[in-house]
């Protein structure tokens, strides 16, 4: 562990845990998945590679790769009874809280993910868990859009059965461009895990029952959706375009941040953890403006996000609270090139951070952690004696 927290194994599950899965160090900002450094792995994998290498602990060989796709591709059908779920939801239904719904759903279609006895059904409920949660992730845009379900393609490769089951109509193909999916496959590696975060501890924390794996990533896409974490991507782009309509004046909004009088914040920026730049917003911001050049985009809320993190970056108040652009400030400006809708963007970040949600829970289950049970410290009343009514 950094040194920075003590593991007291005197105290079970006190709430701080021991895992081999993701390290970071928000004083240096450095990730590593396993060992393996972020920039390497967004640079030389893809999502499947790295989704096994997050849940299985090595960097798969070809045949394991195969394998393991081969398996996903095994039950990327959904039981079409789900499509009755899905229909009781209004058009106007947040995806994030559809998608939960859904995830928790697939428990009633497949009980045995309920209680995986050995290993053979640990793989069967991973490979289950990736191949469905991608279709339904999808579901929940159709949905809004009054579009027909589609099915996931096992011709096709993973990112790219993302952007079809999304955007192909029955009228014609869908056009895939090899940009986007490398784009959407590279963002996807940079959200695979993040250790202790809120989604992931809810997660460990639901597991620790030994609620099923199903009903735990439902647990962590309701956690996800807050604006404080994984919500926070869509609430940047709801940010910048309100910047842009007042006229993209970026340090009157720098300004409205610093207030302590006004509820404003800068979306996108500060970390419980990173106290210096998080590594995935380099790397994305990076790829924002590669990929927006490859697409033949001009966005100028490119330009006012790059603008307020100029300007934060030499303001007193945000260096003095080491207050850094996060994995969120960028992320959406790719995604709306991509063509990929607001309120869909922590559906990526979920899709993204699936891999991690299933390693840590299967870590959780194979090392035998006891159930969750944090402490408190009480600060209410000491003993009192009961008023009666009249006395109240
Ligand atoms: C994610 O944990 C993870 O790893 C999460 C994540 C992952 O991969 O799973 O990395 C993904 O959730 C990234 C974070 C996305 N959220 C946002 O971008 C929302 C905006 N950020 C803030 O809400 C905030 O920075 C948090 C929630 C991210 C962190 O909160 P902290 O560490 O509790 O910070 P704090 O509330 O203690 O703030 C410390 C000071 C306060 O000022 P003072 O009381 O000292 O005067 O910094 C200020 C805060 O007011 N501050 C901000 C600010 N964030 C903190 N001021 C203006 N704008 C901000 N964004």
């Amino acid at each position: 562990l950094s040194g920075a927290i003590t593991y007291d194994p005197g105290y079970k599950n006190s709430g701080v845990c021991k895992s081999d899965i993701t390290f970071l160090d928000g004083e240096e900002g450095i990730l590593r998945y396993r060992g393996y450094s972020i920039e390497d792995l967004a640079d030389k994998a893809d999502f499947l590679e790295v989704s096994y290498l997050v849940i299985f602990g090595e960097l798969p060989t070809k045949a394991q790769l195969e394998h393991f796709e081969t398996n996903i591709r095994k039950y990327t059908l959904v039981n079409e009874e789900m499509k009755n779920i899905i229909d009781g939801f209004p058009k106007t239904a947040h995806p994030m809280g559809v998608l939960s719904s859904l995830t928790s759903a697939l428990t009633a279609f497949n009980p045995k993910v309920v209680n995986v006895e050995n290993e053979k059904e640990m793989y069967e409920a991973i490979c289950k868990t990736m191949g469905k949660f991608l279709v339904l992730a999808t579901w929940t845009y159709r949905k809004s859009m009054g579009y027909p379900l589609n099915y996931y393609d096992n011709t096709k490769g993973y990112v790219e059965n993302f952007m079809r089951l999304m955007f192909e109509l029955p009228t014609g193909p869908y056009k895939i461009n090899p940009t986007v999916v490398a784009a959407l496959d590279k963002l996807f590696i940079l959200h695979a895990d993040h250790e202790q975060n809120c989604s992931t501890s809810t997660v460990r924390m639901v597991g620790s029952s030994h609620a099923g794996l199903f009903a735990s990533i439902s647990a962590g896409v309701s956690a996800l959706w807050g604006p404080l974490h994984g919500g926070a991507n869509q609430a940047v782009l709801e940010m910048l375009e309100a910047i842009q309509k007042d006229g993209g004046d970026a340090d009157k909004y720098l300004a409205k941040a610093k207030d302590k009088n006004d509820e404003f914040r800068l979306m996108g920026f500060g970390h419980r953890v990173y106290k210096n730049f998080d590594p995935r917003a380099k790397i994305i911001k990076k790829a924002a403006d590669e990929v927006l050049a490859e697409l033949g985009v001009n966005d100028p809320i490119l330009a006012i996000a790059k603008k307020l993190e100029e300007s934060a970056l030499v303001d007193p108040y945000f260096v003095e609270r080491k207050l850094y652009p996060n994995v969120d400030f960028y992320s959406g400006i790719i995604y709306r090139a991509l063509g990929i809708p607001t309120d869909m963007f922590t559906v990526l970040f979920a899709i993204g951070r699936l891999p991690g949600w299933i390693a840590q829970w299967k870590e959780m289950r194979v090392n035998k952690e006891p159930i969750g049970r944090p402490r408190q410290v009480y600060t209410g009343h000491p003993l009192r004696d009961f008023a009666p009514m009249d006395k109240r």
